[in-house]
């Protein structure tokens, strides 16, 4: 049984619903958070954790090599659940070098430090959370991801992804590290980082703003409800098998257009707004460089094996979320009226 937990990227979207997971179900952990509170970072994300007694936070970065053996060294830590990474794919056109140097550094640095701590490998792990896109871009509408599928990562974010997991396998299979990783499609929830497209279309339809959609709408992307990836990190944690993969996701494959559509009638309903009043918000713009056309899960494995299945329907989490974001609108407020204006302005003017 693990007693002290290095998880890294717990202040953003996913990381901040793992940390309060861990510490919900098992409260007799120590859990140490290293975080270096980029943009997506936010201690708001955790207030109703920051003061557990059995969890600490560290402001740095995962790159910091002296930084990660000062706290190996204080906290003595048996795993590692690595989630901080640069995420948003539109940035990673934008900025490609953010995303391999903590994606692709950032990893290696924490499997340098592990290596040399655990001198002893038995009853460590080191658990890197990774991403579906590491697949590529599935044309064929009866073709999944499962754990075998070839790499094949088509943009900036999705390489240093997938860069970072054949790093993690390399340090297991060349030096026996202790590994597992997980690959999970969309995620969406409270607390996410209104880059993303569900948050992004929120807001806008709160303000009655254009909701860019890229190119046709045609996209497709399969969603998970982000406690639900929460609770199979902390299944895989437990019960996954050292050395193996496990793909995560939610049976939900929906296309672009028709995603926002669903949210427009919710927001409608949740604004007391006559029926298609947001629909009208809809605007086809630019596509993205490079878009991948669908991404599909094949989670057959975690399911058979660890037990797992998604627990929550995309309409009701949807709406849990729309919920979530308008009854917190200091937290949205708080991030769309600093950088994010300038970013928005940036990466939507010329589409
Ligand atoms: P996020 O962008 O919301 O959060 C990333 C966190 O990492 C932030 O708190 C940020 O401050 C921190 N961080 C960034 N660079 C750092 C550094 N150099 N040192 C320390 N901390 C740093 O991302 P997310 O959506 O919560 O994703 C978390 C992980 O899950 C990522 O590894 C991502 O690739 C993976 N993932 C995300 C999704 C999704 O839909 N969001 C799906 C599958 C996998
Ligand atoms: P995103 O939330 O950025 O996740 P990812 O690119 O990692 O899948 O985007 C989800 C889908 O929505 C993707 O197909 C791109 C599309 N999208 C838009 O159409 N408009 C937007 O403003 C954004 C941010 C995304």
């Amino acid at each position: 049984m693990a007693k002290s937990i290095l998880i890294t990227g717990g202040a953003g979207f996913i990381g901040s619903h793992v940390v309060k997971f861990f510490i919900k179900n098992q409260p007799s952990v120590n859990i140490v958070n290293l975080d270096k509170l980029t943009y997506a970072g936010n201690l708001q994300n955790l207030v109703e954790v920051e003061n557990n007694k059995n969890y600490t936070f560290v402001k740095g970065d995962i790159c910091d090599e002296n930084l990660v053996e000062n706290l190996f060294e204080k906290y003595n830590f048996d795993s590692v659940i690595h989630l901080a990474a640069e995420s948003h794919v539109d940035r990673s056109i934008l900025n490609p070098m953010e995303f391999i140097t903590t994606n692709v550094v950032g990893t290696v640095t924490l499997l340098n430090v592990a290596k040399k701590f655990w001198s002893d490998f038995s009853d460590k792990l080191f658990y890197h959370i990774s991403t579906d896109e590491v697949y590529g871009s599935l044309e064929n509408e009866t073709d999944f991801f499962t754990e075998t599928t070839s790499y094949d990562p088509r943009s900036p974010y999705s390489a240093a992804k997938a860069s970072s997991d054949h790093f993690v396998r390399a340090y297991h299979n060349t030096f026996g590290l202790p590994v597992v990783i997980s690959n999970c499609s969309n995620n969406y929830g409270p607390n996410q980082f209104p880059e993303k497209l569900i948050p992004l279309a929120i807001n806008n339809i709160k303000k009655n703003n254009p909701i860019p959609v890229y190119g046709k709408g045609e996209n497709i992307r399969d969603w998970l409800f982000v406690v639900d990836h929460a609770r199979a990190i902390f299944d895989i944690f437990h019960k996954g098998v050292v050395g193996q993969t496990y793909n995560i996701g939610g049976d939900n494959e929906w296309k672009n257009i028709d995603l926002i559509k669903l949210l427009c009638k919710i927001m409608d309903e949740k604004l007391n707004r006559p029926k298609n009043t947001s629909e009208k918000l809809i605007t086809f713009v630019t596509d993205r460089a490079g878009h991948d056309m669908r991404y599909a899960i094949d989670s057959s494995k975690l399911k058979s094996e660890l037990n797992w299945k998604p627990s929550v329907y995309f309409e009701e989490g949807l709406e849990k979320t729309v919920d979530w974001y308008l009854n917190n609108e200091p937290w949205l407020e708080n991030i769309v009226n600093g950088n994010y204006k300038n970013y928005y302005q940036d990466l939507y003017k010329n589409r």
